[in-house]
């Protein structure tokens, strides 16, 4: 583990450079992305970290990301969102889906973005389409997804 930890953090500090000429302000919310590929659901409950990823998330892929999964390999195309939802605890231990915290994208591009293992990284805070969380070229997504490597960076893996 610790030399994963070390290789992703050499990896990464090689590639900075490349991270600051990268713009991943163009990526928008996929249209439709609800209707692609459910993959799976998470619940971050309160004490998981980082605090902001507390949350019902739901993790949804194109065909593209789906044949990625496969194969353990994506072609330019493939995209992955996640939609993150605050969650509500009620009435007989139930956990129900509150307001919606952010949209975050992941789409692959191997040519336009180098410094992050080939994926554009970009997030919509509140889902709100013009209000775009990432500034740094997806530098601060990547560090958390430099580790699976051996997935091309996607930490969620076939289901099959
Ligand atoms: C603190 C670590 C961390 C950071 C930082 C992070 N991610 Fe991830 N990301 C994860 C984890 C863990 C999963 C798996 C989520 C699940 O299974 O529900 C994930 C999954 C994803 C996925 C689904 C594809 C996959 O790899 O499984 C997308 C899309 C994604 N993240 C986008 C982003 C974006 C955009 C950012 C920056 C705004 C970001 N991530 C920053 C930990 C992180």
């Amino acid at each position: 583990m610790k030399i994963l930890i070390l290789a992703g953090c050499i990896a990464g500090c090689l590639t900075a450079p490349v991270f600051a000429a990268q713009d991943t302000s163009d990526i928008a919310v996929p249209e439709g992305y609800r209707s692609w590929f459910h993959h799976h659901s998470t619940l971050n409950m309160q004490g998981h970290e980082p605090e902001g990823n507390v949350g019902i998330q739901h993790v949804y892929a194109n065909p593209a990301a789906v044949a990625g999964l496969k194969a353990g390999k994506f072609e330019d195309g493939a995209t992955f969102v996640v939609d993150r939802f605050a969650y509500v605890e009620g009435l007989n231990s139930s956990i129900s889906q509150g307001k919606l915290k952010v949209v975050a994208v992941m789409i692959k591009d191997a040519a336009k973005y180098p410094g992050t293992g080939g994926w554009g990284f970009q997030a919509f805070k509140g889902g709100d389409p013009n209000v775009k969380a990432v500034k740094d070229g997806g530098t601060a997504c990547f560090s958390c997804h430099i580790p699976y490597q051996d997935n091309d960076f996607v930490i969620t893996r076939n289901a099959d």
